[in-house]
């Protein structure tokens, strides 16, 4: 089937500078993401079939290297205890940070993602060994994590400047953005480097000093990232990490007096949990920001090409072994098209590779745990009860034991799937008639995160675009992998508050604003 390349570059280039950006504005540092090993020569190897590109790139060797001699290292959990004085030495340290001017606060982020960059094969181990990412997906992890700090480096001198507005003869109005306090970032384990680095690095930025706190299963690569950040200049009293249980650790951040706003990446149902817990909580209203989960739909019509359909679902559902809050779940084929697409689908789906992450000709790698594979498994052991396999991957020796075949089922109606099931199991829906009955249909669902359109025909394309309450709208591609500053990320309803990451919009919602009237 059609290939695409994993650097999420086709295409896109083009779009930066933007003739439309004003010119006042700073021009925008190239995404890392947006070109591959070397940009004069892209590389044309093809490794596997979900298109990682590494096959001939120069970096490989030493990348491969630098997994086999990686070891996870331990990280100490945080006590409950330890929390409270923790937040009292950051709420302490924090009005010195917020008074350092803006440019020297992104000058830190730049010398972060410069230090990252020279730490790929580092952090491409970790990523590996401790998230079982497959050496594809860490590459663009690490790639991710620079395009943030620069980004937000970037960012932060454009929105934080001081802003003159107009006012009556003898007064001088200026409208100001500054930190708020302490930040709390919660994170997720599926981008344990790249959504870690975005919250924090976009938190201390604008002012904040930050707590911290990683998934509990990706620990190390958080570690790894706070040293970094540390040496790049960050004050260590600024960034704290606090390691431990979401339920301890988490809920005593959450619940500190001292919290000044909350940057949650992570499922809806801890994300409501959350957003309770600051309600109840007395003192000042904390804001609350969060990314959460998807139950992403892909609508396809009788004028799409099913080898493109193919190419992109394969993507979309398979890739990171369906590990992404992005990915596709729900593919919603017209009757007109969909034996073909489903027949090419069973053949691409028999052509994948299960096995080590490290490894090259591996497409997809373990679940994160025993747990999230034994959720996956239950729900698809009840699939196989109840509706019609469209096709699977054959497990192969290389599989282990959370290792989860991807595979496809056949539904009555997109009501059938009311929640995220979070791997490689793809849901195929027919219909037939009207379009819009469709995309009301994945409305009613509550979820908002990405959409799949496949057609041919442009007004179709943009109809389904309008009506769709979602956050990422894809047409005639793959829908995961949102390029920082080209395609700012995030939903809405039950897959979060926005402001969208690596979006012009994201760092004002990490601060407080202020107005100042003189009058002169
Ligand atoms: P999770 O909700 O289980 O955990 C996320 C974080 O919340 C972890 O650090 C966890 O320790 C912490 N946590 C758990 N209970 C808590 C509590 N009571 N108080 C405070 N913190 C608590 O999610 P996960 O399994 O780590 O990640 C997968 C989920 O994240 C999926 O639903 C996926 O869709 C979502 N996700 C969303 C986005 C996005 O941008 N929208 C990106 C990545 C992942
Ligand atoms: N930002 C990630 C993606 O787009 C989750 O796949």
């Amino acid at each position: 089937f059609v290939h695409q390349l994993a650097d999420e570059s086709v295409g896109v280039p083009e779009l930066l500078p933007s003739p439309l950006r004003p010119a006042a504005e700073p021009a925008l540092p190239l995404p890392r993401a947006l070109y591959g090993w070397r940009p004069d020569a892209p590389s044309s190897g093809r490794a596997n079939a979900l298109g990682v590109d590494l096959a001939d790139a120069p970096e490989r060797a030493p990348l491969e290297a630098a997994v086999a001699a990686t070891t996870v290292p331990a990280v100490p959990e945080a006590a409950v205890e330890a929390v409270g004085p923790a937040m009292q030495a950051l709420r302490a340290a924090q009005p010195a940070w917020n008074a350092t001017p803006p440019a020297e606060r992104s000058a830190a982020l730049r010398r972060a993602a410069d230090r990252l960059e020279a730490a790929l094969p580092t952090f491409v181990g970790l990523l590996v060994r401790e998230a079982h990412k497959t050496l594809g997906d860490a590459v663009a992890e690490v790639r991710e994590a620079v395009d943030f700090l620069r980004y937000y480096a970037v960012e932060a001198e454009a929105r934080l400047a001081p802003l003159e507005l107009p006012g009556p003869t003898g007064e001088r109005n200026t409208l100001t953005l500054h930190g708020r306090g302490v930040f709390v970032c919660i994170s997720p384990w599926n981008f344990p480097l790249a959504i870690f680095t975005g919250q924090v690095a976009a938190a201390l930025v604008t002012g904040n000093a930050v707590a911290a706190k990683p998934a509990e299963q990706t620990p190390a690569v958080a570690q790894a990232a706070v040293a970094l950040l540390h040496d790049a200049g960050v004050p260590a009293a600024v960034l704290r990490l606090l390691h431990g249980p979401g339920e301890t650790i988490g809920a005593a951040l959450v619940a500190d007096p001292r919290t000044a706003g909350v940057c949650f990446t992570g499922s809806t149902a801890v994300a409501r949990h959350i957003h309770r817990a600051l309600a109840a909580k007395d003192g000042p209203i904390v804001p609350l920001i969060a990314e959460t989960g998807g139950l992403n739909a892909m609508i396809v019509d009788s004028t799409a090409l099913p080898e493109q359909v193919v190419d992109a679902v394969v993507q979309s559902a398979f890739r990171s072994a369906g590990q992404r809050c992005s990915a596709l779940r729900l593919l919603c084929l017209h009757e007109g098209i969909a034996d073909a697409v489903c027949a090419m689908l069973a053949g691409a789906l028999r052509e994948l590779v299960l096995g080590d992450p490290a490894a090259l000709a591996t497409d997809v790698g373990p679940l994160i745990d025993a747990e999230a594979h034994a959720n996956v498994a239950a729900h698809v052991e009840r699939l196989r009860g109840s509706a019609r396999c469209v096709g699977e991957t054959p497990r192969g020796p290389a599989a282990g034991p959370t290792h989860l075949a991807p595979v496809a089922f056949e539904l009555a109606r997109i009501e059938d799937l009311r929640e995220e099931v979070f791997g490689p199991v793809l849901h195929v829906v027919r219909w037939q008639g009207d379009v819009a009955a469709v995309v009301d249909a994945v409305n009613a669902l509550g979820y908002g995160l990405t959409l799949g359109v496949q057609t041919r025909i442009d007004g179709r394309a943009r109809q389904i675009a309008e009506r769709a309450a979602v956050g990422n709208v894809y047409v005639n591609r793959n829908m995961v992998g949102a390029v920082v500053g080209v395609q700012p990320f995030g939903g809405e309803g039950l897959s979060g508050t926005g402001p969208k990451a690596g979006g012009p919009n994201y760092l004002p919602r990490f601060c407080a604003e202020k107005t100042v009237t003189i009058n002169t």
